[in-house]
């Protein structure tokens, strides 16, 4: 069996860095402009550290491509990290955003539209009552206050691998057994508020569960911050069953998972939860998220909501939030765009993705998985697919996946962050699908 030559993956790397400096001299150029006013040269510095190469400057995108300021196009399988899953420039969004600028932006009053959607989702979802946040960080943590307050407990439960927003309650890890944060500036105790367990591991959940002071679990279905993770047949009924034991409730953040299946997994796998978390792509890239809650959740919130500065209640809201524009993307995208069809269309490519993943690896003697679920795919770099985030995390080799980048910005394709793997959008062709595999087929035999 082969294996990734390190001599050759740091040539290759070198060699398609100077390629990529060499193609982006406008990019460089406006970056060092940038840094005279913003932190490392970018609108949040948050956006450096995602790559091992100097910032792109865009112009625009179009369908399934953008362009940089060089003129460079890109073919994205990073989908924005799918916060742009209808594509650049959908005619649908498009429409019914120049139609919310011309209604007014925002009123700090609800628009009729705001009902369509949550009865779109109600029908989709079977989840019956929603409330609208401009992010799906906000989502979660508005969803985490509510569990606290019906329950009267502090803690939550967070699977290894997990990633649910930039918020204090989430941003930690465990390893070697101690909990801590993994960024700077969360509050002293933070690591007190949080409980984290292995994925699959219904007995490690069921340990912490008994303790009865865990107010929510919170978990995507299929982990897909930590390359992928698919959840073993039957694994979340019992996670579900498990908080009702405990009293304990349940919160399924489909941010990413929503664009994986009609309905989210949550329809497509018959999921129940108490709290369902969606945003990113359904807002086109217009800030956007929203919670789902059971009916039984929805009365505690209504006889707590804050009236005023007469009644105290559960922190929630911001007045952006359920704007027009938002509220008409997210409408449009789910009449117009998320169609049963077109969902059924992009899981096609994606199943060509991973296949062709797959039949190169075997094909070049690498004992590798290609990871997959409906159109996301990736690169598992062991024999066997990761059950829980610490094996998948075996498959996050930052030389091996900058060099891919790299490689195949180079040659046109935009590929996955480090955390994620390549995904097809609601605007990818069968044509963008055979260049990433044919460039992909390129970089292998490169660096083997
Ligand atoms: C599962 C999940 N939840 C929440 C978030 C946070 O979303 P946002 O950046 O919209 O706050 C993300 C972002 O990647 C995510 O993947």
């Amino acid at each position: 069996m082969k294996a990734i030559n390190r001599e050759k993956l740091s040539a290759v790397s070198a060699a398609e860095l100077a390629v990529f400096n060499a193609r982006t001299v406008k990019s460089e150029a406006l970056l060092q402009r940038g840094k005279k006013s913003m932190v490392k040269g970018v609108p949040m510095s948050w956006m450096y550290g995602l790559y091992r190469h100097h910032s792109l400057y865009v112009s625009h995108g179009d369908g399934s491509c953008f362009f940089d300021v060089d003129g460079n196009r890109y073919t994205d399988f990073n989908v924005v990290d799918l916060a742009v899953t209808m594509g650049f420039n959908n005619p649908h969004i498009q429409k019914a955003v120049a139609e919310g600028m011309h209604r007014g932006a925002h009123f700090l009053l609800p628009i009729e539209e705001a009902i369509d959607v949550c009865e779109n989702l109600a029908q989709r979802t079977g989840v019956p009552f929603w409330q609208f946040t401009l992010s799906a960080s906000g989502a979660n943590t508005e969803v985490i206050r509510i569990a606290r307050t019906i329950t009267r407990r502090n803690k939550i439960l967070v699977f290894e691998g997990h990633y649910h927003g930039h918020i204090d309650d989430t941003m930690l890890e465990k390893s070697d057994g101690t909990i801590r944060p993994y960024v700077l500036g969360l509050p002293a105790g933070a690591a007190k508020g949080v409980e984290i367990v292995p994925f699959n591991d219904l007995a490690a959940l069921e340990e912490k569960l008994q303790t009865g002071d865990i107010a929510l679990v919170l978990t995507e279905p299929a982990l897909s911050n930590c390359t992928l993770v698919l959840p073993e047949p039957g694994y979340l009924d019992q996670v579900y069953a498990l908080c009702q034991r405990y009293g304990t409730l349940f919160c399924l953040d489909e941010a990413h998972n929503f664009s994986f299946a009609y309905g989210g997994l949550t329809k497509a796998w018959q999921l129940k939860s108490d709290f369902l978390v969606l945003g990113k792509g359904l807002g086109s890239g217009i800030p956007f998220a929203l919670y789902g809650m059971s009916s039984e959740v929805a009365s505690f919130v209504d006889a707590h909501t804050q009236i005023d500065l007469e009644q105290p209640g559960i922190a929630a809201g911001g007045t952006t939030y359920a704007n027009t524009l938002s509220v008409l993307a997210a409408k449009a995208a789910l009449e117009q765009v998320l169609t049963p069809e077109n969902y059924d269309r992009t899981n096609a490519l994606g199943l060509t993705l991973a296949q062709g993943l797959q039949q190169h690896f075997d094909q070049l003697e690498l004992p590798w998985k290609a990871l997959h679920l409906g159109p996301r795919s990736g690169y598992c770099l062991q024999p066997q697919l990761p059950k829980n985030g610490a094996e998948a995390y075996a498959s996050i080799d930052i030389a091996f996946i900058s060099a891919r980048k790299l490689f195949m910005a180079n040659r046109g394709c935009w590929d996955a962050m480090a955390t994620a793997g390549p995904q097809i959008s609601f605007a990818h062709t069968a044509t963008d699908v055979e260049r990433y595999l044919s460039v992909a087929r390129e970089f292998l035999e490169a660096i083997c």
